[in-house]
C-alpha cells in the first residue's frame, strides 16, 4: 500500500518535471523531421527556445560544425558559407540548394547562463520524381493474350499506385502486381480490361503520374438487328446492326438471302414498298480477329393507314371500350343484386348461381344494345389478320 502511494507520487513528480520543462518553453525543441527535395531549401527552425540568456551556440551536421556563434562573431564552415543563412532572433538555420548528401542529423547546441541545451532534427532529402511514363504494348492486344504495363520515372520511388478508369486497380487472379508494384501483368486479357490505366510514382516530396489507354481486340461474338418490325407503306425504316467488337466491325446486309450494297451500321429505307417486307440479315465482321457474326430481322410492310392509333386498330379500341363499359355495368348490376339479396337474407348456393346466370344475361343485352346504338361508327378497314383478332376478341367476351 505504502509503495503504491510512493510510486504514484513519483509519477506525479515526473509528469510535473517533464511538463515544467516543455510546457513553459524553457527547453530547446526542434521539429522531429524535415523532408525536402534536392535543390530546395530546408529551414531548421526551433519550435521553442530556452528562456535562459545565451550568447554562444553551434549548428552541426553530424559532428561537422556548420556555424559557430560566439557573442557577436560567427564563423561558418567554408563548405556551407554560400548556402546558409541564420536568423539570430529565432536561431533558425536555412540551408539552400539541397543535395542528397545533406540528409542526416542537424544539431543545435546552446550554451546558456544557467545551463546548456541541445536538440537534434533529421533532414531527409529526396530527388523529385520526374519523367513518369507508363509503358504498355505498342502492338495490338488480343483478348485472351497477356500483357504487362510498367511504370517508369526518375527519382526516389517510395510507392506506386495504379488506377483504371479513375478507380484503384486491385490485384486479382488475372491482374498481378510485381513485388515493387512497378509493373502489372494482365493474363489473360479480357475485354473488360480495356480502358485508361494510370500509375503514380510517389515519394515524400513529390509524385508523378502517367497514363496508357489499353485497347483490347475482340469479337463480335453475336450480332442482332434492332428496329421496328412493322411499318406502313411509304414509311421510314431504320434497322441498326448491333455487334460488340473492337475494332468497330465492317457491316454487310442481305435481304431475303441476297447481298445488298449497304455497308453501314444502319440499313435505311426512306419510303417503304410492300416488296421491302422480308428477312434482313446483318453480317458484322472484325477484320482483325477475322470473326464474323450474323443477325436477322423480319420486316413487315403493311397497308397505309392500318396502323393509325398505334398498334391497335380503331375497331379493336372500340371493342375494348365497349367491353369495359359492359364489364362496369355488369359489376354494378351484380352489386345491386347482392345488396338486394342480402337485404332479403337469401344467400344460398342456388341464388348465387342464379345471380351469375342473370348477370351473363345482362352482359349480352348491354352488348347488343351498345352495338345497335352505334350505327354511325365507320366500318373499320382492317387487314385480314387484324379482322381475325377482332373476331377472337368478341368471342372471348361471349365465353
Ligand atoms: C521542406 O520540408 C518541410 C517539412 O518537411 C516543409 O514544410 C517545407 O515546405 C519544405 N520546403 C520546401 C521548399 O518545399
Ligand atoms: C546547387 O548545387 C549544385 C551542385 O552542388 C551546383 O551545381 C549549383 O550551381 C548550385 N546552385 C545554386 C543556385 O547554388
Ligand atoms: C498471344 O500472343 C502471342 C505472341 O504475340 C501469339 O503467338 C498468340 O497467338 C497470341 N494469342 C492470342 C489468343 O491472341
Ligand atoms: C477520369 O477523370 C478525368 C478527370 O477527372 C476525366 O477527364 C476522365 O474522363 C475520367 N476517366 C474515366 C474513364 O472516367
Ligand atoms: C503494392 O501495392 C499494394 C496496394 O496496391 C500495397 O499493399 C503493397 O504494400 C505495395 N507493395 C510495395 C512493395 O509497395
Ligand atoms: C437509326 O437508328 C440508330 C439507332 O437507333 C440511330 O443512332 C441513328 O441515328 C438512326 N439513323 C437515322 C438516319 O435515323
Ligand atoms: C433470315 O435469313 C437468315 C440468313 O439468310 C436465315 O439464317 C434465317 O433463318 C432467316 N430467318 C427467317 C425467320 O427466315
Ligand atoms: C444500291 O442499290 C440500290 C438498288 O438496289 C441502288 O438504287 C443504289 O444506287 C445503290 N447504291 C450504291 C451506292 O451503289
Ligand atoms: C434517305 O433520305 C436521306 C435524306 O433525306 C438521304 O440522305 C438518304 O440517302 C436516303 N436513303 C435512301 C436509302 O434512300
Ligand atoms: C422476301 O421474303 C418474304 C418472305 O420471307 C416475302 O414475303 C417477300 O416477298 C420477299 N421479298 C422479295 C423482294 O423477295
Ligand atoms: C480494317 O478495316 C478498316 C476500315 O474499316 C481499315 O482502316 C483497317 O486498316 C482494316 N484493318 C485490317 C487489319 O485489315
Amino acid at each position: 500500500m505504502y509503495s503504491l502511494m510512493a510510486a504514484l507520487a513519483l509519477c506525479c513528480a515526473l509528469i510535473l518535471l517533464l511538463c515544467g520543462g516543455v510546457c513553459s518553453g524553457e527547453n530547446l525543441i526542434l521539429p522531429s523531421k524535415l523532408q525536402n527535395a534536392t535543390k530546395e531549401t530546408a529551414q531548421f527552425k526551433p519550435i521553442s527556445l530556452p528562456t535562459d540568456t545565451y550568447n554562444d551556440y553551434i549548428w552541426r551536421f553530424g559532428t561537422l560544425t556548420i556555424l559557430n556563434v560566439v557573442g557577436t562573431s560567427d564563423s561558418a564552415s567554408p563548405a556551407y558559407r554560400n548556402r546558409i543563412s541564420l536568423d539570430k532572433t529565432t536561431l533558425a538555420l536555412e540551408l539552400r540548394n539541397l543535395t542528397l548528401s545533406d540528409s542526416g542529423d542537424y544539431t543545435l547546441s546552446i550554451n546558456g547562463d544557467k545551463s546548456s541545451y541541445t536538440a537534434t532534427t533529421r533532414l531527409e532529402v529526396f530527388e523529385r520524381i520526374s519523367g513518369a511514363r507508363l509503358i504498355g504494348p505498342s502492338d495490338l492486344i488480343m483478348e485472351g493474350n497477356s500483357t504487362t504495363l510498367t511504370c517508369e520515372g526518375n527519382g526516389a520511388v517510395f510507392s506506386v499506385e495504379w488506377m483504371k478508369d479513375n478507380k484503384t486497380l486491385s490485384p486479382s487472379s488475372s491482374i498481378i502486381f510485381s513485388s515493387d508494384n512497378r509493373s502489372v501483368t494482365i493474363s489473360p486479357i479480357r475485354r473488360a480490361d480495356r480502358g485508361d490505366y494510370q500509375c503514380t510514382l510517389i515519394n515524400p516530396v513529390s509524385s508523378g503520374s502517367a497514363s496508357y489507354r489499353m485497347t483490347v481486340i475482340f469479337g463480335p461474338d453475336s450480332t442482332r438487328v434492332d428496329g421496328r418490325s412493322e411499318v406502313e407503306e411509304e414509311g421510314y425504316v431504320n434497322l441498326s446492326c448491333i455487334a460488340d467488337s473492337e475494332p468497330v466491325p465492317l457491316y454487310k446486309w442481305e435481304f431475303n438471302g441476297t447481298k445488298t450494297n449497304v455497308t453501314s451500321k444502319t440499313y435505311i429505307v426512306n419510303s417503304t414498298k410492300f416488296s421491302d417486307s422480308g428477312n434482313y440479315t446483318c453480317i458484322a465482321r472484325n477484320n482483325v480477329t477475322k470473326l464474323e457474326a450474323t443477325g436477322s430481322f423480319i420486316l413487315v410492310v403493311k397497308e397505309k393507314g392500318s396502323e393509325a392509333g398505334g398498334p391497335l386498330s380503331a375497331g379493336a379500341i372500340a371493342g375494348i371500350v365497349i367491353g369495359v363499359l359492359v364489364g362496369v355495368a355488369g359489376a354494378a348490376g351484380l352489386i345491386v343484386y347482392f345488396l338486394k339479396f342480402n337485404g332479403g337474407q337469401k344467400s344460398s348456393k342456388d341464388s348465387r348461381e342464379a345471380t351469375n346466370r342473370d348477370n351473363t344475361g345482362l352482359y349480352y343485352e348491354n352488348m347488343n344494345e351498345l352495338q345497335n346504338n352505334q350505327p354511325r361508327l365507320p366500318p373499320p378497314r382492317l387487314p385480314p389478320r387484324e379482322a381475325h383478332e377482332q373476331d377472337a376478341e368478341y368471342e372471348n367476351i361471349k365465353h
